[in-house]
């Protein structure tokens, strides 16, 4: 088939590079020229893995290519994705305006018969808004519309496209659904099949999702809290909860919080959008202030430990949003980083991805450009994001590198034995024995 996808983010760059190793023919195009020149000369514009072979792969066979304007990228394409990025909640409606300006743009230019697939994450009925934006803007446009959200992971964005645990579509016409079908036609094997509803449960089923994944986050953060006070283990308590099928135990991880750019902003709107429509989510606000609380107890962790924090070092291990990647956008380590430069400590990172990104986000933040160097003269670690380098790291020459021997690991990351045997104080989240026995 011949796809336009709108919009090259993690999103629309992935999906566009998948569909291609699929098969499809696509072109992506970008609202950012400088993103569309670097992808026509081959180049990701962040890092995922496995992103560099497929999109070499499908620039080399011809299946893949950029596009400078939506015009150009939408012509006699089948099908048009739509995978515009939507800035942080909190800017209201206005943060729909990238989505309706790319629809007003595509319809004039779209071919008969196209097929719309609206993969951005946006609120239920914004579809339907779309639909009636394509219809005044292009009358005469024979099209269908089909809501198709998407569950990727950074960090896993290729498997979890290619190998998706659902996949869905959103529509109200035969001829979307039979489009979509088509276009996913070979990840629909093995039993994994298309969940085919109404595009406004399609549109809330995204926001759920990333909803309950915030709220099982923070109940562990809840628990930690309650476990802390009453010297059992949250690991323990987890590893036992999450041990039932009904539960799963993913995503029961106590430690800094959630961050990136999807759970904290998809919580936001979700419970926002309940609001606008006479609803008080509460146990969403909850989720959100939880959250904030378990960043609040790992820097107070690190003042417990170090008592003043003027004219201290802390060293920040993990500045990504999480390990695997180089995107710093919500990143509970530049959270306490601010916080902890805010009270007088000189804060350095490392992370083996997202150093210049953080040094970008928070520029008063020292950047080391390995662990030991970021170690050296440190009163404290703060392990922030679980990188398998930090496993990897030789505990007694950290401890001979700093001044104080204090590890403060913020995602329960570490073997609590190896650390304290390498002659280090640790201090994990919610591990109230540890606390009584320092
Ligand atoms: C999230 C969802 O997991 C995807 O399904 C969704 O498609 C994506 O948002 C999106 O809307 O685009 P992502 O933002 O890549 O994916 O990050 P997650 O893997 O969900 O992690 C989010 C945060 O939760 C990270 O800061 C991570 O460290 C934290 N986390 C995760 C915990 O604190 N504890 C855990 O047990 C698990």
């Amino acid at each position: 088939m011949r796809i336009a996808v709108i919009g090259t983010g993690h999103v629309g760059l992935v999906t566009g590079v998948a569909l291609a190793s699929l098969g499809h023919e696509v072109v992506g195009t970008d609202a950012n020229p400088e993103r569309v020149a670097l992808l026509s000369g081959g180049t990701a514009p962040f890092r995922e893995p496995g992103l560099d072979d497929l999109l070499h792969e499908g620039m080399q066979s011809g299946g893949l290519r950029f596009a400078a304007s939506i015009a150009e990228a939408v012509e006699g394409a089948a099908v048009v994705m739509i995978c515009v990025g939507r800035p942080p909640a909190g800017l209201g409606d206005t943060s729909l305006v990238a989505v309706e300006s790319a629809v007003r743009d595509l319809a004039r230019h779209a071919a008969q018969g196209v097929v719309v697939v609206v993969k951005s994450t946006v609120p239920p009925g914004t579809t339907a808004r779309i639909e009636h934006v394509i219809r005044l803007e292009r009358p005469d446009l024979d099209f269908a519309i089909v809501s198709s959200p998407e569950f990727l992971r950074e960090g896993h964005a290729i498997e979890d496209t290619l190998e998706p645990d659902r996949l869905v579509a959103g529509s109200d016409s035969e001829r979307g659904f039979a489009a979509i079908r088509e276009l996913y036609a070979p990840l629909l094997v093995g039993g994994r099949r298309l969940i085919e509803t109404d595009p406004r449960s399609a549109e809330l089923s995204k926001l759920a999702s990333n909803a309950f994944l915030a709220l099982k986050i923070s109940y562990a953060n809840a628990l930690a809290r309650v476990a802390e006070r009453s010297g059992a283990d949250v690991t323990q308590v987890t590893r036992i909860v999450g041990a039932d099928t009904r539960i799963g135990p993913a995503f029961l991880g106590a430690g800094l919080g959630y961050g990136g750019y999807c759970l904290p902003k998809d919580v936001v709107t979700l419970e926002q959008l309940a609001h606008r429509l006479g609803y008080e989510f509460g146990l969403l606000r909850e989720a959100t202030r939880v959250n904030d609380e378990a960043l609040d107890s790992v820097a107070r962790k690190v003042e417990e430990a170090l008592w003043n924090l003027e004219g201290k070092r802390v060293a920040l291990f993990g500045l990504a949003f999480k390990a695997g990647t180089d995107d710093v956008r919500g990143a509970p380590a530049l959270g306490l980083a601010r916080r902890l430069l805010s009270e007088g400590a000189d804060v350095v990172g490392w992370d083996p991805m997202a150093g210049q990104a953080a040094k970008q986000e928070v520029p008063e933040l020292q950047l080391a450009r390995e662990a030991w160097e970021a170690a050296a003269g440190a009163h404290c670690v703060v392990i922030c994001a679980e990188w398998p380098e930090i496993v990897e790291l030789d505990l007694s020459k950290l401890r001979s590198l700093m001044a104080y021997p204090v590890v403060v690991d913020g995602r329960n990351f570490l073997d609590p034995r190896q650390v304290r045997d390498a002659g280090l104080t640790y201090v994990s989240v919610g591990r109230g024995q540890e606390t009584e026995s320092g």
